[in-house]
């Protein structure tokens, strides 16, 4: 049995966002300050980052409400701890990021609200404060190394489970 379509609709659409997003954010946080395409990232960063917000919420909703498949019984009990602990990791972390990043940007004193693309502006939801933009931005940054790691064992776990076991053991048939 399948994820629910718009299970596997959302997680592959936030999949694609966020490997976007942390190889914008490494690279663009990483280079000069005066590199030519540094300043036309930040914004594309943000706003996708933005996205990835609101389709967070989405997706809780949608998670709650769709019938989630049993795991393959062929898998030993840790296998399923672990996978179900990896998951949850990569809940908290995907929210840390962009909930962080929206309010690095919202306590940050030289823009107002969080333009999106030209077309919106997203008000600020904090006064502007130099403190607690540099707790989040220490935030952002730390839970993009978690993200990363709980993405390595995920994806391990995918790998492991298609190449590695038993055919019905194939977690990813399920999410696709
Ligand atoms: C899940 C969503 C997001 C991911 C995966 C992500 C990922 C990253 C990564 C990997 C970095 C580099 C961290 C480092 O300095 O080592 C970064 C930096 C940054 N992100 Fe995000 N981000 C997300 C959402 C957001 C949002 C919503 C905003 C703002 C509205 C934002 C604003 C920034 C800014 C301003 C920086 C640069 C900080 C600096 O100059 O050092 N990010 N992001
Ligand atoms: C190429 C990249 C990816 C592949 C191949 C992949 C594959 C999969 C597969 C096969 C499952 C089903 C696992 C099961 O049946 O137990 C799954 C579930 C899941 N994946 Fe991914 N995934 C990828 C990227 C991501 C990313 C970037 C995130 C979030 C940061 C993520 C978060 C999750 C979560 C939380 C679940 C549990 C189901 C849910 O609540 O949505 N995945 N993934």
């Amino acid at each position: 049995m399948k994820y629910s379509i718009s299970l596997r609709v959302v997680h592959w659409v936030m999949a694609a966002l966020i490997f976007g997003l942390l190889v914008v954010g490494f690279y663009m946080s990483n280079i000069e300050a005066d590199a030519p395409d540094k300043y036309e990232l930040y914004p594309i960063h943000k706003s996708l980052g933005f996205i990835v917000l609101m389709l967070f919420f989405i997706r809780v909703v949608t998670r709650l409400r769709s019938h989630i498949p049993v795991p393959p019984e062929g898998l030993q009990s840790w296998e399923v701890r672990l996978s179900h602990a990896v998951h949850g990791l990569l809940y908290i972390s995907m929210f840390s990021m962009a909930l962080s990043g929206f309010m690095m940007n919202s306590t940050y004193a030289y823009v107002e609200g969080l333009d999106m693309f030209g077309l919106f502006t997203v008000p600020d939801i904090t006064a502007k404060s130099e403190y607690w933009n540099s707790i989040f931005h220490t935030v952002h940054e730390t839970a993009a190394y978690i993200l990363v790691g709980s993405l390595v064992l995920h994806l391990a776990g995918v790998v492991k489970h298609r190449f590695m076991d038993a055919s019905e053991n194939d977690v990813l048939a399920r999410m696709v």
